[in-house]
């Protein structure tokens, strides 16, 4: 039998309420394919946390979850109580550094049962994997603002490309991009108006495309390629980005979906030398939190991402094989036009997982 060593993070908002969702439907999946999970609940890495100990995370955190197989995260952030720069960076963007989490992968599919808010667009039609680069880019704190306070007030915040960070997130691209039926890579850049960062970052496409003949290789500047994610979704099949447009395309490609409820994510040590990190695409949503309505299917597909990530690919094709199901014959949530709570999608998802 499998064990695997699992810190679950709830964190905050909706966090709160799709995470159960998940635990359900891995209980479910374990049981079946007799799988072990030892899971810790973690109730730091909170604005709640935040609140009682002016800190998101105690300061062994690390330490902590080193020895864990992979992180299960829901959300973090609360505007309200906590700036999200403060939550995030003393959260999530921590994990993401600190353990060396380079992989933002990121799937983009449309269900069957899920109205497209695209004209004419059936399941097939969109299908593809975006691949963020999840720890330098645009997100750094090297900056500041000068003459704070001032009319002459001045802020700069600098952007970070590493030879070696850029290469191993394109080779990661590149390397799905080969195993895939389609053998195709969109580059997301913006050479013509990011003059130094981006000609270099297409230098190092074309630098480490050179060992993948078999790939087609689109550059497109991120501006049309948002467009073609609207207008010609069947264009794309890897899509490779830095971290900020990666961030963008990975809300607006579930949107084209029908809901950002439903996209998840997989933030990878592919080396496997620090724990990844599961979650969904979306965020803690103060807006609907507290009343059971949250679709939980994002956080699930991310919980069986996890699976997939640690040699279960069975567990995770029976979760998937469930979420489809869900998603064509309902229950479902609000977000996707149906009046189920969250608790009720949850539910039927996992019966789906034990009975199949
Ligand atoms: P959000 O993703 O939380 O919400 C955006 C919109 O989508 C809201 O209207 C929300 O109700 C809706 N939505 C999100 N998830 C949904 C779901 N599962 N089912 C149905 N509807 C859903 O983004 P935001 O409003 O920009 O951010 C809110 C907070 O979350 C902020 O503190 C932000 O920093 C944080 N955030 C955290 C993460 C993360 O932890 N990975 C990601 C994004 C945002
Ligand atoms: C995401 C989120 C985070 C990001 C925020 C909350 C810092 O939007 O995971 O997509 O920008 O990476
Ligand atoms: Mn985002």
């Amino acid at each position: 039998k499998k064990t695997f060593k699992i810190a679950v993070i709830p964190g905050d908002g909706i966090g709160k309420e799709v995470m159960p969702q998940a635990l359900r439907v891995l209980e479910a999946a374990t049981t079946r394919f007799d799988i072990e999970l030892e899971l810790s609940p973690i109730e730091w890495a909170s604005c709640d946390y935040y609140l009682a100990h002016g800190q998101m995370m105690p300061d062994d955190w690390k330490s902590r979850l080193q020895g864990q197989d992979a992180l299960l995260f829901g959300a973090v952030g609360w505007p309200a109580t906590v700036p999200d720069h403060i939550s995030l960076w003393g959260s999530l963007l921590k994990f993401r550094r600190e353990f060396d989490q380079y992989i933002n992968l990121r799937p983009v599919r449309l269900f069957e049962g899920v109205p497209c808010p695209l004209a004419g667009r059936k399941p097939g039609d969109i299908d593809y994997l975006v691949v963020r680069e999840n720890t330098e880019g645009e997100y750094t704190n090297l900056g500041g603002v000068m003459y704070a306070g001032t009319e002459r007030e001045i802020v700069i915040q600098e952007s970070v490309y590493s030879r070696f960070g850029a290469d191993r997130v394109l080779r990661f691209a590149f390397e799905l991009a080969q195993a895939r039926e389609r053998k195709h890579l969109t580059v997301a850049t913006k050479s013509n108006g990011i003059a130094i960062s981006m000609p270099w970052w297409d230098g190092r496409a074309d630098a480490v495309g050179a060992d993948y003949p078999a790939i087609t290789v689109d550059k497109q500047h991120i501006d049309i390629l948002s467009a073609r994610f609207v207008l010609q979704p069947g264009r794309f099949d890897v899509v490779v980005a830095s971290n900020l447009f990666g961030d963008i395309l990975s809300d607006l490609g579930p949107a084209t979906t029908g809901t950002i409820g439903l996209a998840p994510s997989a933030n990878l040590n592919p080396e496997r030398s620090f724990p990844s990190l599961f979650e969904p695409v979306h965020g803690s949503a103060p807006d609907i939190y507290g009343r059971n309505i949250a679709n939980p299917v994002a956080m699930i597909w991310s919980a069986a991402l996890m699976l997939q990530f640690l040699g279960a690919a069975e567990a995770h094709d029976a979760i998937l094989a469930a979420i489809e199901t869900v998603l064509r014959e309902g229950p479902r949530t609000r977000d996707l036009g149906g009046d189920a709570s969250t608790t009720e999608m949850g539910e039927a998802i996992a019966r789906l997982v034990s009975q199949a």
